[in-house]
Order: structure tokens, then C-alpha cells, then sequence
């Protein structure tokens, strides 16, 4: 587990660009905090680091949105409308998990069971400025985010 705390949106993205370069095809990152922990910030930075030029705002009237344009395509998840897993595989979204881009999805917790090995978590909470993200997957991601964190200026945090 890699706990840093970033203390303003502008370095959550930072961290966030800084990770992308560290990503490669098939790699899914499951986001989970409340409403407004940062998780859309987050895949800003990363939608960005990717080189999309996209504008990355939360899927309103999809599951899912795809930026291209970048490295590597990015499919954007918000999970939040599904009533759980069933839907999530009824709709055939699990497809994407296998087409060769990143995934990040927020509200990962309502599929939980269906994210496939290697996946890489984040949880986010806090308030004010201030974001605690605690990190866990595999060992070559955990290094990635260490990095990309330092890179970006924010705070280790001890477990
Ligand atoms: N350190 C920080 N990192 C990220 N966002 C921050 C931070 N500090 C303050 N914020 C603010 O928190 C909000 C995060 O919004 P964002 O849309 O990214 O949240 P979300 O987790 O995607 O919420 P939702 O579940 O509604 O989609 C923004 O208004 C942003 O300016
Ligand atoms: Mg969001």
C-alpha cells in the first residue's frame, strides 16, 4: 500500500500526468471516494499525461466515455448509476477491460467483483484542499505511483 496526500486539484492532476506515462495497454486503475474526493480530477491528470486532448468531465448520460487521440485510448467509467454488477455485465461493459487501453472507473466499488487481476486501487478521501489517496495493486504499480507522486510534490504519508 503507497499512501501521499496531495493538498490543491492542480497536483492531484499533476500526479495524475506523471502516472500516465507509466501506463501501458490493458491496465484498469478502480477509483473509489465520495462525491467530489477527486476521482474526475484524477482522470483529468491522467487523460491529459496520456496525451488526449480531450476535455475529460464526468460520463453524464453514459457509463462510459472514450478519449483517443492519446498514447493509448482511455475509457472513463462512472459507475455510480448501475445497480450493481449484473448491469455492469448485461450491458457488456466488461468488454472494455480487454481492448487494449487504460481503464479508470469511478465508483469501482459497485463492480468490485468483476475487476479483473492486477488492478490497480485507489481510494481517495479528505476535505478542504487536502486529498488522502491510499494506493494498492501490483509491485511495478505501486512504484509508478510513488514516483509519479514525488514528481508531482506530494506528501508521503506514513501507514
Ligand atoms: N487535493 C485535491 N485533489 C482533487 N480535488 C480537489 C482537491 N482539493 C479540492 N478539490 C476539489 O474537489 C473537487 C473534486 O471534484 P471531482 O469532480 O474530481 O470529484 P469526483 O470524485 O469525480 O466526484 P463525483 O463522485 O461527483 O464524480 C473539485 O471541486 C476540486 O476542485
Ligand atoms: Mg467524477
Amino acid at each position: 500500500m503507497i499512501r501521499f496526500k496531495t493538498t490543491s486539484p492542480e497536483q492531484t492532476e499533476k500526479f495524475g500526468r506523471e502516472y500516465a506515462g507509466s501506463l501501458c495497454s490493458g491496465d484498469v486503475i478502480a477509483l473509489t471516494g465520495d462525491l467530489g474526493a477527486g476521482k474526475t480530477c484524477l482522470t483529468r491528470g491522467i487523460a491529459d499525461g496520456l496525451g488526449s486532448d480531450s476535455n475529460v468531465s464526468s460520463p453524464t448520460f453514459t457509463i462510459v466515455n472514450e478519449y483517443e487521440g492519446g498514447r493509448l485510448m482511455l475509457f472513463h467509467f462512472d459507475t455510480y448509476r448501475l445497480s450493481g454488477p449484473d448491469d455492469f455485465l448485461m450491458s457488456g461493459l466488461d468488454e472494455y477491460f480487454y481492448r487494449g487501453g487504460v481503464c479508470v472507473i469511478e465508483w469501482s466499488d459497485i463492480i468490485e467483483e468483476l475487476l479483473p487481476e492486477g488492478t490497480v486501487r485507489m481510494k481517495i478521501t479528505g476535505d478542504g484542499n487536502e486529498r488522502l489517496f491510499e494506493c494498492s495493486g501490483p509491485e511495478n504499480h505501486l512504484n509508478y505511483i510513488e514516483e509519479a507522486a514525488r514528481k508531482a510534490g506530494a506528501e508521503p504519508e506514513e501507514q
